[in-house]
């Protein structure tokens, strides 16, 4: 499959109630790499087998949450006619221009009907892994630093209107429904799994009466065993966990949902499903819901769908 359009989630950017216990917590719990910050004061990172600057940036406010979410693409062209498509289909753009963000290109932001703001970028510069492109090892020693996430993986994000949402993402920005949760009525989707790419998701969104809530943020790993290390480090640093390690019934990743500091639920995750876009996307029912979520306690726990930020 040749990868064109949009390519992959590149950023989020949330906001924390204490930036230095929060910069701690994402430095030495998660073990992203702190790679800037700015006049502003917002703090960047990225995981250590990223190449880009930053996949996460925090700033500190009143309220948890996301400020945005953004994809990236694979050339300025495509940024241009991806905003010329958005404007087309009715949806309100916005340019930020580049260097508004550390060592980012000029995005394309706009809303979604979840109430969520995206945006799109085709630049950001490449700081490397810590590893020569001629002749690499297999990994470097931030590594093992923490729970050492390689990428930033996929956002689930809550809000009323995933229908709308679904539309722009299928029909304007290339992407495709991997799976699904289906309400009683056998039509109303609960829930929306979307990838751009062959990864099991690169976006999600569960209908929810708020607008603009974030469910949690995802880091992946690179095998159940180190989903288990993850584990065995939020207990040592007494992080809050929601549930796991567990596996989910959709997508088939194996996972830890916990939150920050803040409350923001984060999710280091493994594995999952390939996903094509000839393939017909796969159906969960209300019965079998707590299978589809939580595939080995086969019940939603109180806080999966009330806790969001
Ligand atoms: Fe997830």
């Amino acid at each position: 499959m040749a990868m064109t359009g949009v390519l992959r989630p590149g950023h989020a950017q949330m906001r924390v109630l204490d930036l230095e216990e929060s910069v701690k917590f994402y430095s030495d719990v998660v073990g992203l790499v702190e790679t800037g910050r700015d006049k502003q004061g917002r703090v960047y990172f990225k995981a250590w087998d990223e190449r880009d600057h930053n996949s996460l940036i925090i700033r500190q406010a009143d309220k948890p949450g996301l400020d945005f979410f953004a994809f990236k693409v694979d050339s300025k062209a495509t940024l241009e006619k991806l905003d010329a498509d958005l404007i087309a289909f009715g949806v309100k753009t916005e340019r930020i221009p580049a260097g508004e963000l550390l060592e980012t290109g000029e995005r394309v932001r706009f809303p979604i009907p979840t109430g969520h703001v995206i945006e799109l970028y085709a630049e950001k510069t490449d700081v490397g892994n810590g590893q020569p492109y001629v002749n690499p090892e297999a990994w470097i020693p931030a590594a093992e630093h923490g729970i050492a996430p390689t990428r930033f993986d996929h956002g689930l994000l809550y809000g009323p209107d995933i229908d709308g949402a679904r539309e722009i993402f299928e029909k304007v920005l290339g992407f495709y429904v991997v799976e699904r949760i289906v309400l009683e009525d056998g039509k109303t989707d609960l829930a929306i799994w979307l990838s751009c790419s062959i990864k099991a998701h690169d976006i999600a969104m569960v209908r929810h009466p708020e607008p603009g809530k974030l469910h949690h943020v995802s880091f992946l790993l690179e095998s159940w065993e180190k989903v288990l290390r993850a584990a065995d480090l939020m207990s040592i640093n007494r992080v809050k966990i929601d549930i796991g390690p567990t596996r989910h019934g959709v997508t088939r990743g194996t996972t830890i949902y916990a939150f920050d500091p803040s409350g923001n639920r984060f999710e280091t995750f493994c594995g999952g499903t390939s996903g094509y876009p000839d393939q017909q996307p796969i159906k969960w029912t209300m019965e079998d819901v707590g299978r589809g979520i939580f595939y080995h306690d086969r019940a939603l726990n109180d806080t999966f769908l009330s806790v969001v930020t």
